[in-house]
């Protein structure tokens, strides 16, 4: 990080719409005004400890109780000192003896159309036979497991058996490579892997065992692999290594009582990419992350018993870990799960499975949005979605155009929307609107959860007026924080606690405005610099985004002699032909909506953007591409290479 990039960002972003939450959802919210958030953050912010030790003695089930709240030896944190519990138990075992017992858990929905519902007692017995399966092949508490699996309710269920053992978990994603595979099991140093013949996507096979046997042969710490059966693909099954999941299942007791584990236990390995090549293995433990992501899930998705709630997540992003998996069953609700693609068989899949399953709250990525605008609002228009009554988002700044097309197009006007800020690091939620109390303003995450203290400084640990940008940083421990990077202490340290003194570095800039809301203004890194202004890539995007003609685009620096930097940038248009006038047009409506500083000097039209397998921009990527450089960096988390191709052809 060079230490320029520590100076002050300058907003040039005007946004003035506020929406209040609907006096109908404030009158059922659990927490139902501002004043109500500001005596609950304020608590939360006078002791912290106290506020954190009351939920978790009632809100977890303890076989020992903890002796002390945290213990923060900086930057290591320890969280319930010498208590015992156990994830899987909290998820599971405790709403067995109340009304939730039948209550649905998993609602879930394969891509080929094909249904399955999972109450809390099913789930808990299968989790159990799994957890005695995981035993059966050797694995004990503190061994790494391996999952590389499509989005099926087994994926959930071999997760929860981990913790109910206290194998730690490391998912990854089914879509990445088998080199990758093996980087992760070997950082990890894996036991087990757990995988699936293949999944579904687009109506295709994708063949996830065969996959895994490439990256078995580079993961030399893995001695066994369970296969489920779900597509019915030709496998190759290894003699003495491969077991199939339905066969070791049928021999398995359903008695299988959860280890107490001590607080600090570790629960899961996440690998995340970082600035260079090798991604980082984030460390999640047990009780902290527990009660972070279930109060988080309860607070910011307002959740009620009766609600079916639907992250459109994948298990193997930290978004799936928590408020698919972990958040929502520690609080007892019905979840919706998806195997597959958006626009499989057609574009409307999403809306029809929330008319079908009447849906009450949604929670996506702008990505995502940003895509359903470019089908064409057709899609949406076919189906009832008056089962809505919250909408969220997470994963990258909304631009508040596409915010006011959620808000009117799929919440019909009367769904309050939670911009979620976080991180893989956090565990979970940091900033965010409480549906019931925020009023909110399109591309604003407003404001932090009750316990999160948050500041946005300058390179000296300073902070910096309202409405000018600065390093987000956060001040103080929560019980969700990652404890570590797997294996890399240094790094640990390095990356996020060398910067700003005592303050937790987030790598993302932002801004507070004059009512205390706090909007992201991208990655440090992803700063433009154009003559002595510092300028944020995501309120360029907004301000292109604002014109009818384009659904999407990413704005790069590209050295300048003059200016330092000039701007760069690369637009997806909805159904508008490029042309020249065009170009002309969207300088000229940059410059109107934010001022000539921020008008574009270079515009290039592109049918897609290089994003990662997240679906974030790599705005790297566009960064060698508009300066002209050859080699690109590292492009394995790339979702579809052909893009950058196209990208590259596009030039001269
Ligand atoms: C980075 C973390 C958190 C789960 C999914 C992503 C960006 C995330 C927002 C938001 C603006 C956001 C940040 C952050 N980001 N949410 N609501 N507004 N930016 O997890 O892959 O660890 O990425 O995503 O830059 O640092 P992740």
């Amino acid at each position: 990080m060079n230490e320029t990039a520590g100076g002050q960002i300058d907003t040039v972003m005007q946004e003035a719409r506020v929406f209040p939450p609907p006096p109908e959802f404030s009158a059922q919210a659990r927490i139902k005004s501002l004043e109500e958030y500001r005596a609950i953050y304020d608590r939360a912010k006078r002791d912290p400890e106290s506020f954190w030790a009351e939920f978790a003695r009632e809100e977890l089930h303890w076989f020992e109780p903890f002796t002390k709240v945290l213990e923060w030896n900086e930057p290591y944190a320890n969280w319930f000192v010498g208590g015992k519990t156990n994830v899987s138990y909290n998820c599971l075992d405790r709403h067995l003896e109340t009304a939730r017992r039948h209550k649905a858990a998993l609602v879930w929905e394969g891509e080929p159309g094909d249904q399955r519902t999972l109450t809390y007692a099913q789930l808990h017995r299968e989790v159990c036979r799994f957890a005695n399966v995981l035993k059966e092949l050797g694995v004990g508490a503190g061994d790494r497991v391996s999952i590389y699996m499509p989005m099926v309710p087994e994926l959930a269920i071999a997760m929860l058996a981990c913790a109910r053992i206290g194998a730690v978990h490391s998912v990854i994603f089914a879509g990445f490579s088998a080199e990758a595979i093996a980087d992760r099991n070997h950082d990890a140093e894996a036991k087990l892997q757990i995988t699936a013949d293949g999944g579904w996507r687009r109506g295709k096979v994708l063949p996830l065992k065969a996959t895994v046997d490439e990256a078995l042969e580079k993961s030399p710490t893995v001695q066994k692999c369970i296969v489920l059966r779900r597509v019915g693909n030709e496998v190759s099954m290894k003699e003495g290594r491969d077991y199939w999941w339905h066969e070791l299942m049928d021999q398995a007791s359903a008695d299988c009582p959860a280890e107490p584990l001590d607080s600090e236990h570790p629960l899961f390995i996440l690998y995340t990419s970082g600035s260079t090549g090798k991604p980082k293995g984030i460390r999640h433990t047990t009780a902290g992350y527990n009660l972070y992501v279930k109060k988080t899930f309860e607070w910011v998705f307002d959740y009620r018993d009766e609600d079916l709630f639907w992250c459109t997540a994948d298990c193997g992003w930290i978004t799936g870990h928590s408020y698919i998996v972990y958040g929502p069953l520690s609080a007892g609700a019905s979840v919706m799960m998806y195997e597959g693609a958006p626009n499989w068989p057609a574009e409307d899949r999403f809306w029809r499975i929330i008319e079908q399953y009447g849906v009450n709250t949604l929670y996506t990525a702008p990505t995502a949005i940003r895509a359903f605008i470019k089908w064409g609002d057709e899609h949406v228009e076919k189906h009832d979605l008056s089962s809505l009554r919250l909408l969220g988002t997470v994963g990258e700044g909304i631009n508040p155009e596409a915010w006011m097309w959620y808000h009117e197009k799929i919440g019909g006007g009367r769904c309050p929307i939670v911009d979620t800020w976080w991180q893989t690091e956090t565990g979970g939620i940091m900033m965010s609107p409480l549906p019931g109390a925020t009023p909110t303003k399109p591309g604003s995450c407003t404001k932090p959860l009750p316990g999160i203290l948050p500041r946005i400084v300058d390179a000296h640990g300073n902070d910096v007026p309202v409405n000018q940008g600065g390093w987000l940083v956060i001040a103080h421990p929560w019980p969700g924080m990652l404890r570590g990077i797997w294996g890399d202490d240094e790094r640990y340290v390095e990356q996020y606690w060398s910067q700003v003194p005592r303050c937790y570095l987030t790598g993302d800039n932002a801004r507070i405005d004059e009512d205390g809301y706090y909007w992201i203004m991208g990655r440090i890194d992803d700063v433009i610099n154009v003559s002595g202004h510092r300028l944020s890539t995501i309120e360029v995007e907004s301000a292109l985004v604002s014109h009818e003609a384009v659904a999407e685009a990413a704005a790069v620096g590209r050295p300048d002699e003059i200016k330092g930097q000039a701007i760069a940038v690369f637009v997806v248009l909805k159904d508008a032909e490029p042309s020249d006038e065009l170009r002309n047009e969207l300088r000229q409506h940059v410059r109107k909506e934010i001022g000539a500083l921020a008008q574009p000097d270079d515009i290039r039209f592109t049918n897609a953007l290089p994003k990662t397998r997240s679906g974030k921009i790599m705005r790297r990527l566009l960064r060698d591409i508009a300066s002209g450089k050859e080699t690109v960096g590292d492009t394995s988390t790339l979702e579809d290479y052909t893009v950058l191709a196209k990208l590259r052809g596009d030039e001269e």
